[in-house]
């Protein structure tokens, strides 16, 4: 690939991964020009990064360059993308506010690239109300920000703050170049996970669903410049930055929440796995156990609202539906049925039986349905593919709408 990526350094300890991605990029063979701010060379030597780039590193906004005449405006016409990696707290709030008060700040206004920040610092820091608000505003500018990773960190703290891994941020690095904005404008609520019904105030009915492949379509939607509404019930997955999450326990409030923001959607995905069923009668106290005699506990169920149906009775006219169908056997009938009731553009069929599809997985095997009755088959993909390949349905049919 024949692109030049700028890499601003800023002055943080995992500067020094920085070595191993301009190394990797130029492997790759990615143009890398390398730009550090003074706190930056603290902690790793320009001359390290100079030979592994191949190009003078840019540290002082006075200095000359012999490879640039007027460089913050050279920099920023010759680079594809614009990384900048560690991103410090300080150099998140310069970039927030457009101050420009050093080489790589004043590189950062007069660009004009598409921008990957990479927060590092400890946990306490990155969660500073500030500090999520300046990285709040820098998305609203368009900037992609890769959240930081979770484990053991300089300070010898644990938690959320770490410079994701080199090879995360290369893989960042090139979705990015190859992405589309494809739903720039559009507003997507997607559910996801499952759905949770009280037994008793301490048991509850769920199942098996970890809510990965709502959370891939979120996260993809939300790479492609959608405005994302996360509606999800109970999961392990960190909610993707960036979306307005809204987590919901039961069928029933789930429901209520997606019919409340309905109207603002231009695509629904249901990918939740809602439960069909809930206790007619959930025990105020604790349940004691099962009769003694019977040695049974009989609770009695009852029906659940069909979320995706109630939906698509109000379906507006421009408005893209998606619909999943986790079938055992006559898959593409059941599913036909399935789009057909709940009134969708397109339902994703998977076969749960298959070994490395439906609930649990990081991978899927799917179908995708259309109104149209055209029918195409996935082959085995991760779920972030699968989720690729959705919403180019989708834009596909805003496209034709
Ligand atoms: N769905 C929904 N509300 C429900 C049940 C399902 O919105 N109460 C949605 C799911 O999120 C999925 C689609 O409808 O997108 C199909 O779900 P699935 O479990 O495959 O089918 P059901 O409609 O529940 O029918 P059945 O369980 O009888 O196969």
């Amino acid at each position: 690939m024949n692109k030049t990526i700028g890499i601003g350094v800023t002055g943080g300890i995992a500067a020094y991964k920085i070595a191993d991605l301009v190394s990797l990029l130029k492997k790759e063979g990615f143009e890398v020009i390398v730009m550090m701010t003074k706190a930056a060379t603290k902690f790793i030597t320009p001359l390290t990064l100079e030979t592994l780039s191949g190009r003078e590193v840019i540290t002082d906004m006075w200095e000359e360059y012999s490879d640039f005449n007027v460089p913050h405006i050279d920099v920023a016409k010759e680079i594809d993308l614009l990384v900048i990696a560690p991103a410090t707290a300080n150099f998140i709030a310069k970039m927030a506010c457009g101050i420009a008060d050093d080489f790589l700040s004043t590189l950062f206004v007069a660009n004009i690239a598409p921008v990957l920040i990479a927060p590092a610092m400890n946990t306490k820091m990155y969660e500073n109300a500030i500090v999520q608000n300046n990285l709040a505003k820098l998305r609203d500018y368009g900037c992609n920000i890769i959240a930081p990773a979770t484990g053991h960190l300089a300070c010898n703290d644990i938690g959320k703050g770490r410079l994701p891994e080199v090879e995360d941020i290369f893989n960042e690095i090139k979705q990015i170049l190859l992405l589309k904005k494809d739903l720039k404008g559009k507003t997507v609520m997607v559910n996801a996970g499952t759905t949770c019904e009280d037994i008793d105030p301490v048991r509850f009915i769920a199942n098996r669903s970890s809510g990965k492949m709502g959370y891939c379509i979120a996260e993809e939607a939300i790479k492609r410049g959608a405005n994302v509404i996360l509606v999800s019930g109970k999961t392990t997955i960190d909610p993707p930055e960036g979306a307005k999450y809204i987590p919901v326990w039961s069928a029933d409030e789930m429901c209520e929440v997606m019919q409340k923001y309905q109207a603002d959607c231009d695509v629904i995905v249901g990918a939740a796995a809602v439960g069909d069923f809930k206790i007619a009668d959930v025990a105020g106290q604790k349940l004691k156990k099962a009769d003694q005699e019977t040695d049974k506990l009989i609770l009695e169920l009852v029906g659940n609202p069909d979320i995706l149906k109630a939906l698509g009775q109000n379906k507006a006219n421009k408005q893209v539906m998606v619909g999943f169908a986790a079938e055992t056997n006559d898959i593409v009938e059941n599913a036909k049925k399935k789009l057909e009731t709940k009134n969708l553009d397109f339902i994703v069929a998977n076969d749960v039986t298959q070994e490395g599809a439906g609930f649990g997985t990081d991978t899927n095997i799917v179908t995708l349905i259309s109104r149209n009755g055209s029918i195409k088959s996935l082959p085995l993909m991760s779920k972030e593919g699968v989720a690729a390949a959705i919403l180019d349905k989708v834009v596909d049919i805003i496209t034709d709408l």
